[in-house]
């Protein structure tokens, strides 16, 4: 039995469905803080047909029956640069040798993008795939982002002496002084994260009005120490359900941090999700984020990353312009 490349085509896109069903109910059995939501082929066969209908895949057949495919699209800027994204339901390989398949067909679609005027390939993979994570890393990539979660049993102390309560519009100027604090902190080292973050009173509007939305501030005394906010998102690169609550952010002054302060906000942020009727939490960062890892890995387990390889932007050569 070989296995052949070809290119993915539309025809291609319901096998590949029930092959990344498959593989994801494998993933789940091992790891069942994954959302059960992907276990069915008709959540992602829309999103694979419509990278299908560019071309932008390929797929692995052995004796004519799908075993593989990988789709990557191109993101115009990434951290500022021409990225091919591969999101967690793009892949999916099957049988022996799934390392090599993987290696095969990421082969075979890296001139395009690079034709295409990528010089960042980035990849999400359920973090327990340790096969093709390992694959990933021996063909260039690192860590780039942890997409991680946590059911909604108590939050593991120590806890801080402070008082922790719920923001709401009045509490503008507190919050927005807290989330600048977090910008700074991720735009510098070792984070240096260029968020261009400037936000427009409409999301503070949004964050503090909306009830669906959650912000918490933690107060010693009369100081606001740090805070934390957290909201149902769904969106299609992330594993994520209806079910799920998402940590947007949190921090604790500098001055302040090491005492309990942001577990005490998660705390509080685990009761809301389980009183609004979520079943998990998740949050995700980057991997560079030394102090925001240690917290959020203390508190939640990876259930999928993100790997990034940086390309020498000389492999474009002189003749190959990004087409925007
Ligand atoms: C990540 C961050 C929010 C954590 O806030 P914090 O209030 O310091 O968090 P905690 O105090 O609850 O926990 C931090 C550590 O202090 C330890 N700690 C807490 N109270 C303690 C005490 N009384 N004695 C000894 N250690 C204590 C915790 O066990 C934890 O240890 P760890 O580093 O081994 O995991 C904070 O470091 C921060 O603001 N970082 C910059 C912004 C950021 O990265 N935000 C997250 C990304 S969105």
């Amino acid at each position: 039995m070989t296995r052949k490349l070809t290119a993915f085509e539309p025809g291609h896109s319901s096998a590949a469905a029930r092959l990344f069903a498959e593989s994801y109910r494998t993933a789940r059995e091992q790891d069942p803080l994954l959302p059960p939501r992907f276990e069915d082929p008709q959540v992602v066969e829309p999103r694979i047909g419509e990278m299908a209908e560019k071309r932008l895949g390929v797929a692995a057949l052995t004796d004519g029956v799908l075993t593989g495919y990988l789709l990557g699209r191109v993101i115009p800027s990434w951290r500022g640069a021409r990225t091919a994204y591969v999101p967690f339901w793009a892949h999916a390989v099957s049988g022996e040798e799934r390392g090599r398949a993987m290696e095969d067909m990421y082969s075979a679609l890296t001139g395009g993008w690079t034709s295409d005027g990528c010089t960042v390939h980035l990849a999400t993979v359920l973090a327990q795939d340790k096969e093709i994570v390992d694959t990933l890393f021996r063909v260039g990539h690192g860590m780039a982002v942890y997409d991680t979660m946590r059911d909604l049993r108590p939050v593991d102390g120590p806890f801080a002496d402070v008082n922790v309560r719920r923001a709401g519009p009045e509490d503008r100027d507190t919050f927005h002084s807290l989330r600048a604090g977090l910008v700074d902190y991720l735009s510098g080292p070792p984070v240096f994260l260029v968020t261009g973050e400037d936000k427009a009173e409409e999301y503070y509007r949004d964050w503090l009005g909306d009830r669906s939305k959650a912000v918490w501030l933690a107060y010693r005394g009369a100081e606001a120490a740090g805070y934390l906010q957290a909201c149902r998102l769904d969106e299609k690169v992330l594993v994520t359900d209806d079910r799920t609550a998402w940590v947007q952010g949190a921090y604790t002054r500098q001055d302040l941090r090491n005492q309990g302060i942001a577990a005490a906000l998660l705390r509080e942020c685990v009761e809301w999700a389980g009183s609004e009727g979520f079943e998990r939490l998740a949050v995700d960062f980057e991997g560079e984020n030394v102090l925001g890892r240690r917290f959020w890995l203390k508190h939640f387990e990876p259930v999928a990353v993100s790997l990034v390889r940086h390309l020498d932007v000389r492999c474009l050569g002189e003749g190959i312009q990004a087409a925007d």
